[in-house]
């Protein structure tokens, strides 16, 4: 059986490449390897904890001793590294804690594979998963390309560009098989409610004002969260070593624009009248350093693999909110941190 390891498999993104791979691909072992911080959360892969090709390990990519052994007692074939502090606000607030989880603990992957497999490389892959934010910020004309420079502006992303140097340095100094891809803003079930989409949802279910940072001019290329596991499943399996790929749904909104949109489709979900949750809307100070526009041209991965986006954004958006209003509980478990006991519950005994 082939084996691949995926970190960050119980965030929001992870789950949904996990799910993926589990369920297409019964003859590969899908190892899930994360943390569990507060963005991993285990309900997230309910539906697939209990087939035969999937394996959870509850650890942390900054401990290098462990993913040696690891790595030399499991013989993975591949990683697909998607584990990551991933909110901006956040890294404002911690910027030593993103360059150590994004920058170290890609190192720490990056030396753990390369020990493993280095007497041959061939036949493994490691497939880093990093974000149109490393390019930086947009004006309103152009795309981003893979040839883009990169252009870092907050600590999330400096993060995430310095852990994209460090593969490219891993390939160029010893020979590690690896490919990079950067998607713009991804949207969908589990996605952790401190995001735009799911804080407007949730916040608009209790009644709480709708925080939109500056004058909500911010614009963002959205893509639904399983076309991003379809380009992940896709790029893992026919990319090409070395190659850097870039995936987005050509699907610009301003955030002011999106957040109106979601409380029209809110109101007439809950069946309020017009306008009721747009009264909510609050204009508050903006973000520091906040990126103005990102925009990706995905033509590459089109092209020369073949993928398209399948879920349209009214489809996509419709879908997400259906997702959380019949998905309430694990909305008040996160919020409450609740889920966290899942772990203990499912896991403890094991
Ligand atoms: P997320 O915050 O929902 O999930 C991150 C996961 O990583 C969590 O399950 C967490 O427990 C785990 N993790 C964190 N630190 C860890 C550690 N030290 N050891 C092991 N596991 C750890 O993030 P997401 O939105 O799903 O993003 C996943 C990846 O995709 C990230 O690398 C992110 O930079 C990238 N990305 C995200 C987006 C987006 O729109 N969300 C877009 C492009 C790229
Ligand atoms: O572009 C890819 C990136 O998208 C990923 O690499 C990151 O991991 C992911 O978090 C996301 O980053 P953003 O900063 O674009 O996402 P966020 O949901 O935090 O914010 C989207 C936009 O909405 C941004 O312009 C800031 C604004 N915003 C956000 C929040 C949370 C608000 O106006 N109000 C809010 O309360």
């Amino acid at each position: 059986m082939k084996k691949i390891l995926v970190t960050g498999g119980a965030g929001f993104i992870g789950s949904h490449v996990v799910r993926r791979l589990v369920t297409r691909y019964p003859d590969t072992q899908v190892f899930n390897l994360d943390k569990l911080t507060y963005a991993g959360n285990l309900e997230n892969l309910r539906d697939v904890e209990n087939y035969s090709n999937y394996r959870f390990i509850k650890g942390d990519i900054l401990d290098y001793p462990f993913l040696k052994e690891l790595f030399h007692a499991e013989r993975f074939d591949g990683v697909i590294h998607l584990a990551a502090e991933s909110h901006v606000d956040r890294s404002l607030e911690s910027p030593a804690t993103f360059a150590i989880t994004n920058i170290v603990g890609t190192i720490n992957l990056l030396q753990a594979a390369s020990d493993a497999w280095k007497k041959d490389y061939s036949g493994h892959l490691f497939y880093h998963i990093s974000t149109d934010e490393v390019y930086g910020s947009l004006d309103h004309g152009g795309y981003f390309t893979e040839t883009t420079p990169v252009d870092p502006r907050s600590p999330y992303s400096a993060s995430k560009t310095g852990s994209d140097h460090f593969v490219w340095a891993f390939r160029h100094s010893y020979g590690l098989p690896a490919i990079i891809s950067r998607c713009s803003n991804n949207y969908g079930p589990n996605h952790f409610p401190e995001k735009l989409i799911p804080l407007m949802i949730h916040n608009i279910l209790h009644g709480k004002s709708l925080p939109v940072y500056g004058k909500g001019e911010n614009v963002r290329d959205w893509l639904y969260v399983e076309d991003h596991a379809a380009a992940i499943d896709l790029i893992f399996h026919k990319g090409k070593a070395g190659q850097i790929y870039n995936i987005g749904g050509n699907n610009e909104w301003k955030n002011i624009d999106l957040v109106m949109l979601l409380c029209k489709i809110m109101d007439e979900k809950l069946n309020k009248p017009a306008g009721t949750s747009a009264k909510l809307i609050s204009y508050v100070t903006d973000r520091p350093g906040h990126d103005l526009r990102y925009a990706i041209d995905a033509s590459k991965l089109k092209s020369e693999l073949g993928w398209q986006p399948a879920v349209d954004f009214p489809t996509g958006l419709e879908r997400t909110v259906d997702w959380y209003l019949s998905n309430q509980d694990w909305l008040n478990h996160v919020t409450s941190g609740a889920y966290r006991d899942y772990y203990e519950r499912m896991y403890h005994h094991r």
